[in-house]
């Protein structure tokens, strides 16, 4: 199989692999896992995943390393953030070392499907929570299903290659008090119409301003912000932002390179003082933005206000030495000096 994937091109999308690991949370139980090779689920049309979105999940990545190891990214964190989602639903969430085991499992069940070490992709894991027990009125679901399924990805958007992003201030992605700092399915639902008019516009990511005053950064809709200010690593404190696993990584990474660390508020304004800016998270990894365009409304012409970073061909120079640490622990060609990954 792997000879017929071509890994300079995978692009971010699902492909057909050998195996999904499942297990059912029913009567105050999980079941003992399994993998199954049939991706094609019975779910009742009652379920409240459904129709309510009682459902949540994860991204994290595994790397075939220069060494030949096996690593999965920092999957605890993953799996503690899982459980915080589902805390929020009241859900049933499986145990950490019940997430790690079975994506571990689901893993070394695709292994064919681990791009080799060398090229810009990596085996993409995708942990999902869903409600399916039968309902009609609005409770949390008692029955859950956990699946891991995995599929080969490169770069989400453009890779390193810069893009552009629009302020998004005529739509929210996440309310003041809401869910934003949870990966609920919902979140997504509510960023894919304002995504569908960016990407219209020619535009790669879309930012949010916090929803209730729209004055200061929150993250971009797939990605937390962060940026390069002098020799500060800067990004958002809210309580409406996922809490990313690859930014609190790149804070580490930048504090070992001697750089200042600030997570706070982040006033749209300073936006005018960042010399580098970049969208960072599972997915994209790093993806420096070169211009980020103010408008009022995706459905208007009008830009009030464009702030412009770096060069629109390549990425800044400090964001570069942090992505070159970060992929460099992925594939083990330098130390994981925090034990961040688990070896298959
Ligand atoms: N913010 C949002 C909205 C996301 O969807 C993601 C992706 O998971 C992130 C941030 C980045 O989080 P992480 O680095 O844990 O993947
Ligand atoms: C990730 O980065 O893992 C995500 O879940 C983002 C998603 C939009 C692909």
């Amino acid at each position: 199989m792997q000879n017929s994937i071509d890994w300079a091109n995978v692009g971010f999308m699902p492909r057909k692999t050998n195996a999904v690991a499942v297990s059912l949370f029913r009567d105050g139980k999980w079941s003992a896992p399994e993998l199954v090779d049939d991706f094609k689920f019975s779910i009742n049309v009652f379920a409240g995943s459904l129709h309510y979105a009682n459902s949540c999940f994860e991204g994290l990545k595994a790397f075939r390393g220069a060494d030949g190891k096996v690593r999965l990214f920092r999957p605890y964190d993953n799996a503690h953030r899982l459980a915080s989602s589902a805390a929020y639903l009241d859900m049933a969430c499986p145990s950490e070392e019940m997430f790690v085991q079975m994506c571990l499992s689901c893993v070394k069940a695709n292994l064919e499907f681990l791009p080799p070490y060398g090229v810009e992709a990596s085996l993409y894991v995708r942990p999902l929570l869903l409600g399916v027990n039968p309902q009609i009125n609005l409770n949390s679901s008692t029955d859950v299903l956990f699946a891991v399924m995995c599929t080969p990805v490169g770069a989400y958007s453009s890779g390193l290659k810069p893009v552009t992003a629009v302020l998004c201030r005529n739509y929210d992605r996440a309310a003041p008090n809401g869910t934003g700092r949870f990966k609920l399915a919902a979140n997504y639902a509510m960023s894919m119409h304002p995504y569908n008019l960016a990407h219209k516009l020619g535009y790669g990511e879309l930012l949010y301003p916090d929803s209730a005053t729209k004055s200061k950064v929150d993250e971009f809709g797939s990605s937390n912000f962060m940026a390069i200010k002098g020799r500060s690593y800067v990004t958002p404190l809210s309580n409406s932002v996922l809490p990313s696993i690859t930014n609190r990584s790149l804070q580490q990474l930048a504090a070992d390179e001697g750089l200042t660390v600030e997570k706070r508020p982040i006033c749209l304004e300073e936006l005018a003082e960042f010399d580098e800016v970049n969208a960072c998270g599972t997915a994209v990894v790093i993806t420096p933005v070169c211009k980020i365009d103010d408008r009022p409304a995706l459905e208007s012409p009008e830009v009030t206000r464009s702030y412009t970073f770096g060069s629109p061909d390549k990425c800044g120079e400090t964001s570069f030495k942090l992505y070159k640490r970060i992929r460099g622990i992925q594939n083990g060609t330098e130390e994981d000096v925090h034990g961040w990954c688990v070896i298959l």
